[in-house]
């Protein structure tokens, strides 16, 4: 066993201090750069439909679940396993969760550095008078380079790495609770200016309007992973975030609460992208270029746009850094609970290991393009496993936990805050985690994988 003293656990410090942290981690670049692109290579409406269908279903219990396992364990994702299962394989699926973590800060990390790039380009006023095209080429050529992205990794890299050292209170709960309202401010008058852009209807209809023989097991499995990816569940973030959760907050309610500020998010986000992808005659799968594109598009037609778009840039940073934060602190509280380590080597552990893997997946269009594996290059290769396998292959796994081999009194008891709360909905919860979600997971994965077709 560790000899990592438990009683000194850091912890949040108010209500308005969770609710911040959680929806920092869930509200990222998810929201921003993943949900349109993905939304846009599946059928735009459709996904959409399919998409609140999978929050709402699944994405909310899931997350409910995982603050209920981390709340009442109060340690790291692989030490909650084993203290709540002991000496059984559950601590496996807070191990897979650790290597997810690992796999996402290299991808996600890469991507933060791009929207580095993007302030600086900002700031040296290197969009004026550039199309659509221009922007294309612009996206290209500096992903490709042999440097660039992987130098705005590390910055990025040691940006998260500092705030962690600093830890849950001072360094994770303060920078979230101001800069958040700010993005969401920004994005509705970006939502404003795309929707008045000529054009603009065409996108919106792609956006809302279901097209249902779009719909497709693979259109499900894609919305299934972007869903836990952008609720950030599925890897023990939220048992970590959920272990410092005081015992007198309201975990529904917590969860309840993220999960709608991440989807207003997401779908803020597509309001501002796809009228101006229509308006400016891009095609809405250009894939991971396409919020990088699109978005300098829209400045250029706003006055004053250079400032909205360096105020916009350094809030997507922020996003981005309130969700690499969670992302490391899991593999921190884990080297620290499990291993011994203290905070400060722990950080710097998983610091090195992420340089080699950040620097690979940020040279994957440079360097690094001619590595493949599985046929795609180890950006995208981190990208989809995560997405599309790990995270939901974990909440599986932690929803089959807690229906099935844990006792349903410490659940309701942990829900209720100790009998404290009135909980009307435990019923429907409770045969979602034991029935619903598992079963829809499991199809949807063997339909998306082409095992079992419908
Ligand atoms: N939810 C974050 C986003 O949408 O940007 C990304 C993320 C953070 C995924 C933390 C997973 C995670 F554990």
């Amino acid at each position: 066993m560790s000899g990592f003293d438990f009683n000194s656990r850091d912890s949040f410090g108010s209500r308005l201090g969770v609710i911040a942290a959680a929806a920092g981690s869930a509200v990222g670049l998810g929201n921003i750069w993943r949900f349109p692109y993905v939304l846009g290579e599946n059928g735009g409406g459709a996904f959409l439909l399919v998409y609140l269908i999978i929050i709402f279903a699944i994405g909310i219990p899931v997350m409910m679940s995982e603050l209920v396992i981390g709340r009442r364990a109060q340690r790291n994702p692989v030490g909650a396993f084993q203290l709540l299962a002991p000496k059984k394989p559950w601590f496996l699926v807070g191990l897979m969760g650790v290597v997810a973590a690992f796999m996402i800060l290299a991808f996600y990390t890469a991507v933060a550095g791009w929207t580095l790039e993007y302030i600086y380009q900002t700031l040296i006023g290197g969009f004026k008078g550039k199309s659509s095209a221009d922007l294309a080429t612009m996206f290209d050529s500096f992903r490709s380079d042999s440097l660039r992205p992987a130098l705005w990794f590390v910055i990025f890299m040691v940006a998260t790495s500092g705030i962690v050292l600093g830890g849950v209170r001072k360094g994770i709960e303060k920078s979230t609770k101001i800069m958040m309202p700010m993005l969401f401010l920004i994005i509705l008058v970006m939502c404003v200016k795309s929707l008045t852009l000529p054009g603009a209807g065409k996108g919106l209809t792609f956006l809302l309007q279901p097209d249902f023989s779009k719909i497709t097991g693979n259109t499900i499995l894609m919305a299934l992973g972007q869903a836990f990816f952008s609720l950030s569940i599925g890897m023990g973030t939220l048992i970590t975030y959920g272990s410092y959760i005081p015992k007198d907050n309201n975990l529904a309610t917590t969860a309840v609460q993220v999960s709608m500020v991440d989807l207003m998010v997401a779908v803020l986000a597509g309001v501002a992208i796809f009228p101006a992808v229509f308006a400016f005659g891009i095609s809405p799968s250009s894939g991971e270029a396409l919020t990088f594109i699109v978005l300098p598009g829209i400045f250029q037609q706003m006055p004053g746009g250079m400032l909205f778009a360096l105020m916009f840039f350094v809030l997507l940073a922020v996003a981005a850094l309130t969700s690499t934060i969670s992302v490391l602190e899991v593999i921190v509280a884990y080297f620290t609970e499990q291993l011994n380590l203290t905070r400060r080597k722990a950080v710097i552990l998983a610091t090195i290991s992420m340089f080699i893997l950040g620097i690979s997946a940020s040279l994957s269009w440079g360097l690094m393009s001619n590595v493949k594996i599985f046929g795609m290059n180890i950006f995208t290769l981190f990208n989809n496993t995560t997405a599309n396998v790990l995270l939901p292959l974990g909440g599986l796994l932690i929803v089959v936990f807690l229906g099935w081999f844990f006792p349903s009194k410490n659940i309701s008891d942990e829900l209720s805050n100790g009998g404290t709360l009135k909980i009307r909905f435990y019923g429907i919860y409770r045969i979602v985690i034991r029935f619903i979600a598992p079963i829809a997971i499991a199809l949807v994965f063997l339909n998306g994988l082409g095992l079992m077709k419908f």
